[in-house]
């Protein structure tokens, strides 16, 4: 075994079992290589990313009826495309709403959008709670690498998005303990879900994605993707057997922006 396999098992057993909650809040600053969601701290460099990527769809999202799914614990990146000329519903089925972080997120947007009003940009819960056909463009960061179920999520939004709908999903195959941007390819897979998830990493390649969107009769394009090659060189030898289907480009692959339209 490595001597960076026993940082990692240790630091991922550490976040797992004993970083829980509120806990992971108050002591992130002292952990290495741990990231707080983008959105909780900067919902504007997460709706630049999304406007960037919308210009290169040929989309314009404003007037857009606009969804955001994985939203996190603020409606920040709402508050942000509304302010922008979007209408936004925030989506998450897990992380509750802090009602304290999402005013502060708030009033800080508010700022440089005085006539912003808060309850244009609204939160929802469940999917089902939007009507068939009424939403024109899906976003997300950093999301669809935590999505169990990938085709649950796909049916219910391709009741929600209408015929011309598109969605843009911003999606970080990284191993989200930053320093071993692959390390968690090692591991099996009942080995990684009891001790090493740090909370619903499905540890998914872009490839499994692409299948999964084109399984549901959606239009799958690959708008930007990077990859670390000399990363996932250094731990190739090691990749455990659940991945052996996977091409070595769809391994490396560390980020990627996907566009799909409805056919
Ligand atoms: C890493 S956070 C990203 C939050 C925010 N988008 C950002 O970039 O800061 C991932 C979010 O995805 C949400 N999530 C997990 N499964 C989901 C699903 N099936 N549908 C929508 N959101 C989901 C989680 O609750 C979590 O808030």
């Amino acid at each position: 075994m490595l001597l960076s396999d026993l940082e990692y098992i240790l630091l991922r057993l550490i976040r797992r079992f004993v970083l829980k909650g509120h806990v992971i809040d108050s002591v992130c600053r002292f952990i290495p290589y741990y990231q707080t969601s983008v959105g909780e701290k900067s919902p504007v460099q997460i709706v630049d990313l999304y406007w960037k990527y919308c210009l290169y769809a040929g989309i314009n999202p404003v007037g857009k009826t606009i969804l955001e799914i994985g939203a996190g614990c603020t409606n920040g990146t709402a508050y942000e495309i509304t302010a922008r000329g979007g209408y936004c519903a925030a989506f998450d089925p897990s992380t509750p709403l802090d009602r304290k972080k999402d005013e502060e997120i708030f009033n800080h947007i508010l700022k440089r959008h005085p006539y912003l009003d808060k309850g244009s940009a609204f939160r929802i819960y469940e999917l089902r709670d939007l009507p068939a056909s009424s939403v024109d463009l899906v976003l997300s960061h950093s999301v669809l690498e935590h999505v169990a179920d990938m085709d649950d999520l796909l049916k219910q939004l391709n009741r929600v998005i209408h015929s011309k709908g598109s969605m843009i999903h911003v999606v970080d195959y990284r191993d989200h303990f930053f320093k071993y941007p692959f390390h968690f390819l090692k591991f099996s897979r009942p080995v990684w879900y009891r001790f090493l998830d740090p909370g619903g990493l499905t540890r998914a390649r872009v490839g499994d994605h692409i299948g999964v969107f084109r399984a549901h009769g959606f239009k799958l394009d690959v708008l930007e993707r990077e990859m670390n090659v000399p990363a996932i060189m250094k731990i190739k030898r090691h990749i455990h057997r659940d991945f052996r289907d996977h091409s070595l480009e769809d391994l490396a692959t560390s980020s990627a922006v996907l566009l799909a339209r409805k056919c």
